[in-house]
């Protein structure tokens, strides 16, 4: 048995739980639209197609914010194909997936189906193919009130009220090789900053997202950044990181730890955004939108025959997560959580279907992956401040990452109603691990809740007739000894503890 200790500090906070934490994904990507949020004809379907068991689902994750339409399919899009009579809509090829896009649904569907699950739309604009015209009009579409020729058109098609879209990505991943229209560090930094200027002058209080890089590892990492900054900075609020994790050639130690690499991404982002400023002598603060990070068997998805065809709605990306999936999940949110202070957006990608917690089968049922459990608990229970939690744990190595702690943990605290909660994660492959929580700076708590995502095999996942393999159950074991916080978490596993006013 391995035994850590922490302790839990009202006083110490990060800065305040950012709801936009827990955004997600949508992209016109395999069945993430088509069979995943909307499907007419489908028993569960509603008056406008929308999957009424994948809202419940989404709404049961806790999702606060989605972002459509893409991903890489937006460096191909033409937003106007999405609107309008149905039947009038073109089919086109889609080159980031290999597909036939319908454009049954479209923008004005995105929105309604973005209101009736109760979030926050952002939008990303073509800055692949298109330019600062096609963002201009789109956003005209979107938010200007009446009496323009587009936020008029918006109204003949049945949406009178603007959409008010306050975030916007201005492109996708433009730093890849593998996006349509991609362009170096200085041709995309000036695009950026000439649409994302533009459409402050429709606009002044959208909040604006610059790509940063596709991930830590690409060969531009940080200077990518630092140059469209140099040219950006003054127009835009976010970079973005975008950041997929899986376990390689069975190394579960380096896998679970995956979360080292997302601390010391934001770190390096945030350093790098902030020597910028230093640069410019500017007194702002760009924040980091981490709009796409999951768990994705990306090596799979590289290793498999491409399609041959123009398929509508294929099966793509579609990783059947397991335990220790989850619990790697658990530990990024808990990197994002403790990066509170800069890390103010994010968006599991994505929300269904493609590398999704949702599952959604055509005509069938919809259910839970592993990876649901730890999202929904974060977005329920993370309230109030973010605390600065100083860990003193065991250690290990990694192949990949290096020494890194078995535990890790964060913990929110929510004052107005003394409820504080906190996320650990145990990232021993194999040892349990003793944990002891000193309580004294919270005053007076009771338990009300612990629980662990666990168990004996952490390549157990959950299927259509087995929705509940990977659950969290109640710890008995945890209990309070005087101002202390006394529980075992199992080896692999994600842990939630909910401490409240006796
Ligand atoms: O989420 C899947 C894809 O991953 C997105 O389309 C792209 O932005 C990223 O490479």
């Amino acid at each position: 048995m391995l035994s850590a200790s922490l302790t839990l500090d009202p006083a110490s906070t990060v800065a305040p739980v950012r709801r936009r934490t827990f955004g997600t994904f949508v992209e016109h990507l395999g069945r993430c639209v088509y069979t995943g949020i909307y499907e007419p004809g489908h028993p569960a379907a509603d008056e406008d197609g929308f999957r009424r068991d994948v809202l419940a689902l989404a709404r049961e994750l806790g999702v606060t914010t989605v972002r459509y339409p893409g991903g890489n399919f937006v460096s191909g899009y033409r937003w106007e194909d999405g609107v309008g009579p149905r039947e009038r809509r073109p089919r086109r090829l889609d080159l980031a997936w290999h597909s036939t896009e319908t454009n049954e649904f479209g923008l004005d569907e995105f929105v309604a189906w973005a209101r009736k699950a109760g979030v926050e739309p952002m939008m990303a604009v073509n800055l692949g193919t298109r330019g600062i015209a096609e963002a201009l009009d789109l956003l005209e579409y979107c938010n200007v009130e009446s009496g323009t020729h587009l936020s008029d058109l918006r109204a003949a098609n049945g949406s009178k009220e603007p959409h008010g879209i306050r975030m916007w990505c201005l492109g996708n991943e433009m730093d890849g090789p593998w996006q349509i229209g991609h362009k170096t560090a200085r041709e995309y930094g000036r695009l950026a900053a000439e649409t994302g200027r533009a459409m402050r002058m429709v606009d002044p209080g959208l909040e604006l997202v610059a790509c940063g890089s596709s991930g830590s590892g690409m060969p531009t990492f940080g200077a990518w950044e630092a140059t469209v900054l140099e040219e950006a900075y003054d127009v835009v609020d976010f970079v973005s990181c975008h950041a997929y994790y899986e376990e390689h050639d069975g190394d579960l130690a380096s896998f679970l730890a995956s979360a080292a690499d997302m601390d010391h991404f934001v770190d390096a982002v945030t350093a790098t955004a902030d020597g910028v400023g230093a640069r410019l002598k500017s007194k702002k603060r760009i924040d980091v939108s981490f709009d796409e990070w999951n768990v994705w068997y990306l090596s799979r998805f590289q290793n498999a025959e491409p399609p041959r065809d123009w398929p509508v709605a294929p099966r793509l990306l579609e990783d059947h997560y397991n335990l220790a999936d989850a619990v790697t999940l658990g530990g990024l949110l808990i990197s994002l959580l403790r990066h509170s202070d800069r890390v103010t957006s994010a968006c599991l990608a994505q929300l269904v279907n493609v590398i999704a917690p949702i599952v959604a089968e055509p005509g069938g049922g919809a259910w839970r992956q592993t990876t649901f459990h730890p999202f929904a608990q974060a977005s329920r229970h993370a309230a109030g401040d973010v605390l600065r939690v100083q860990l003193d744990s065991p250690s290990h190595e990694t192949a990949r990452y290096g020494t890194v702690t078995a535990l890790d943990a964060v913990a929110t605290h929510d004052a107005e109603q003394g409820a504080t909660t906190l996320f650990a994660v145990n990232r021993s492959v194999d040892r349990p691990l003793r944990l002891t929580a000193g309580l004294r700076a919270l005053g007076p708590v009771r338990l009300a809740e612990a629980t662990t995502l666990s168990g004996p095999d952490p390549y157990a996942r959950n299927t259509a007739d087995a929705q509940d393999t990977v659950a969290p159950r109640p710890n008995a074991d945890a209990r309070l000894d005087g101002a202390a916080l006394e529980v075992t978490l199992p080896p692999v596993s994600w842990n939630v503890i909910r401490l409240a006013r006796p």
